[in-house]
């Protein structure tokens, strides 16, 4: 449900902030401080232990490791870490045990890292995986593009199953995806090889002005949101859309809230972050009380 806008001195409506969002981010370096603090406690249990009762560390090895990524999940827990960075804290170690018994030729774990690589990239920096937008999600973007012919972007359109789909749905509209890693990006083009209406750049989407896009798309993760708000305020025209998959902008009241109805739950976030009265151009978006 849309709710009441202010306005700025220039007279623009401008969406108002409303509950605080808690945006749990683990930044890397929390991460790394958890697991060597874990591992500083656990490498001073096992010294002591080698002294005491002389213990043969290599022969209690795992324990030590799941008792390492015990201590750094907690760690991470007083760090307030979002709750599914506490597995990746119990896991790491004793797989990393684990894995070392297996004995595999090392160029495995380089094959392994430069899959990782093509597949996420820079994800340590962006903070968005690579998940896809579903086809029930599809069909509801697809219901709120514009009516008039227009211009899409997908940021960050992974392998382009999304953008396709809209492409195909709407031949008159121009989509554009703009995708960082390299085997997504390489899918998205040869995916969308036969389609005209779609163009698929590799690189960065922060430097591409949204000034021309009548609907912008974005399925990223908490960390990017309240960056993307600033650019989106600060680039997309009056009439554009801003929706979001799954992820909120902190403090913004959306336009409209749309439950897909998929099993995963899917909301789509619609903003317009330049709000003008021109409810006609969404069909698919009702007015809000203060623009009718
Ligand atoms: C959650 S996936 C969504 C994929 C697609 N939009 C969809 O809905 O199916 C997010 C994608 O954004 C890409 N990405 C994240 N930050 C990016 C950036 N700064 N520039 C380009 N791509 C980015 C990731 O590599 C990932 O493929």
């Amino acid at each position: 449900m849309a709710s009441k806008s202010r306005r700025w001195p220039d007279g623009k409506d401008a969406p108002r902030p409303t509950r605080p969002t808690i945006v749990k981010v683990h930044s890397l370096r929390h991460a790394l401080l958890a697991q060597v603090g874990g591992l500083l406690v656990v490498l001073l249990i096992a010294m002591a232990l080698a002294r005491i009762i002389h213990v043969e560390i290599a022969g209690i090895l795992i324990i030590l490791a799941m008792l390492q990524g015990g201590i750094a999940a907690m760690i991470s827990l007083r760090q307030n870490a979002p709750g599914w960075w506490l597995l990746i804290h119990m896991g790491f170690a004793p797989l990393a045990v684990i894995v070392q018994d297996l004995q595999l030729a090392p160029g495995w774990y380089l094959a392994g890292f430069l899959l990782l690589l093509a597949i996420f990239w820079r994800t340590d920096q962006s903070r968005v995986p690579l998940y896809l937008s579903n086809r029930a999600t599809s069909r509801a973007v697809i219901d709120l593009l514009p009516k008039a012919p227009g211009r899409i972007i997908d940021l960050g359109c992974g392998t382009g199953s999304l953008l396709s789909r809209l492409a195909r749905a709407r031949p008159d509209c121009h989509c554009v995806g703009i995708e960082h890693a390299p085997l997504p990006w390489l899918i998205a083009r040869l995916r969308t090889l036969g389609l005209p209406n779609v163009t698929i750049r590799r690189g960065d989407f922060w430097p591409e002005s949204l000034a021309g896009y009548d609907f912008v798309y974005a399925f990223l993760s908490p960390a990017p949101m309240p960056r993307l708000w600033e650019k989106a305020c600060a680039e997309m025209a009056p009439s554009a859309l801003l929706v979001s998959n799954s992820f909120d902008v902190p403090g913004i009241s959306v336009l409209q809230e749309v439950r897909v109805g998929d099993r995963r739950g899917t909301r789509l976030h619609c903003y317009r972050p330049n709000k003008t009265n021109d409810s006609a151009a969404f069909p698919g978006i009702p007015p809000g009380p203060d623009q009718e």
